[in-house]
């Protein structure tokens, strides 16, 4: 059983995926002994809507100066940020000295727009390699959590802020009471809150339970975002669908009575009615079960047939496909990934080696496993030698296949 995080109500999970490592815990051979684990299950509160983790690791075993995420490693996400502040300044910084805040600010891949012409911004970062990458690229950065108490702090510097920004990281703070009587404080009146975060419907459509590891504590949707900012006295105005991370909303929240709020808010509770039934996380969790059979089976067969296959990219979100379904190192023999951080160490729990991706072009494997599919696109466009050459794709989202 657990205690939501919103309401409070007890919740039984609908999903146990077993006991997890960290998913941005990459390692050494030195490191195995020691290595951290918890179990990693679900539930779905009937109460107020909100899916959640049962058990979450303390945010400082994940969140510190080796963070091994760096947002600047995909060029369309650099892309999306960049829109994103466009689209930031030209309808939202009205007044004549605008002030923005960046809660997850991260290397610095959205704050840098806002920077570089001037305009008075803060990141709030905890982890302090990433932090430090955007100070010194000039966006000024606090290396912190960002709650109630630091929100009070920023207050005192720097003054209210015209917008506060945030993505992918809403979801990762568990205080999520902190974190909006903090937002409440720290923004003017008038002021806008702009987040986004993977979306609920989305990971149930696509079964795409990779979306489900430690950092993400919470698994949004409109309804229980709703439900959380009333006691606020906030309100969603408007609700935008993302294509980035697999599927993502972008909320658009302000006091409340300031805004109008869209027709799009009220479109997407009515499409909602689904999410807030119970049988809708059975039946995902039979969706999961499905597709870890099936992913097995189509990897035991390609070794059978004397394959060699490689990851691509050691996500997050892989770990728990990973760890979830069993994959070791005699199915993918490593997995090649862009972030020098992660290269040379192994993957957490299986410890299947990363290897840079210099060695993917170098020597070809028969399959490559699709473990980065939200960036399925771009990485299609680079990769067009490798499927020249033969080489076939291994995807599960949202079914198992195998693409020549
Ligand atoms: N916004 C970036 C980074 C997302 S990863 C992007 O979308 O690409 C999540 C980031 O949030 C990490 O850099 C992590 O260090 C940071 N983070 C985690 N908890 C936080 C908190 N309580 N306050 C501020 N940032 C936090
Ligand atoms: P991503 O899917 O953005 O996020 P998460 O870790 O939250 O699941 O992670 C992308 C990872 O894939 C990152 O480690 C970099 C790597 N990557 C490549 O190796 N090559 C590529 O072309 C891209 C786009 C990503």
């Amino acid at each position: 059983m657990g205690q939501c995080r919103i309401c409070r109500a007890d919740f039984a999970p609908f999903i146990d995926f077993g006991k997890m490592p960290l998913a941005n815990g990459f390692l050494t051979a030195e490191q195995f002994a020691a290595e951290y684990f918890y179990d990693l299950r679900v539930g779905f509160c009937e109460h107020c809507g909100m899916v959640q983790l049962i058990e979450q690791p303390d945010p400082t075993q994940m969140f510190h100066q080796n963070y091994a995420f760096f947002s600047k490693t995909s060029t369309k996400m650099a892309t999306h940020f960049q829109e994103f502040a466009e689209d930031v300044k030209s309808h939202h910084l009205i007044s004549t000295d605008p002030f923005v805040v960046e809660i997850g600010s991260n290397d610095g891949i959205m704050l840098q727009h806002f920077a570089k012409i001037g305009i008075k911004h803060l990141g709030v970062e905890p982890s302090a390699n990433v932090a430090q990458m955007a100070i010194n690229q000039g966006v000024r950065t606090i290396c912190n959590f960002f709650d109630e108490n630091l929100a009070c702090q920023i207050v005192e510097e720097n003054g209210q802020a015209d917008a506060i920004l945030a993505a992918n990281v809403m979801c990762h703070i568990p205080s999520m009471h902190s974190v909006v009587k903090g937002i409440k404080k720290l923004l003017k009146n008038d002021g806008i809150l702009i987040f986004e975060d993977p979306y609920l419907n989305d990971v149930i459509e696509k079964t795409s339970y990779d979306q489900i590891y430690d950092e993400h504590v919470f698994l949004f949707s409109v309804s229980s975002l709703t439900y959380l900012f009333n006691i606020y006295d906030m309100e969603i105005i408007d609700v935008n669908p993302q294509e980035t991370h697999g599927g993502s909303m972008r909320y658009t929240v302000a006091n409340r009575g300031v805004c109008n709020i869209s027709k799009r808010v009220y479109d997407h509770l009515k499409k909602e009615a689904k999410l807030r039934r119970s049988e809708t996380y059975e039946n995902f969790r039979e969706h999961c079960e499905r597709s870890k059979r099936e992913l097995i089976k189509a990897l035991l067969q390609i070794r059978e047939d004397g394959k060699r296959i490689v990851g691509y990219g050691a996500t997050s979100k892989s770990t728990t496909v990973i760890n979830y379904c069993g994959i070791t190192p005699e199915l993918v023999e490593s997995i090649s990934d862009t972030t020098p951080i992660k290269q040379g160490k192994y993957t957490p729990g299986a410890h299947i080696p990363v290897r840079p991706y210099e060695e993917f072009l170098a020597n070809y494997p028969d399959y490559a496993l699709l473990f980065a599919w939200n960036h399925a696109e771009e990485i299609a466009a680079k990769e067009e030698k490798f499927r020249e050459a033969g080489g076939k794709w291994v995807v599960y989202i949202p079914t198992v296949r195998v693409m020549a």
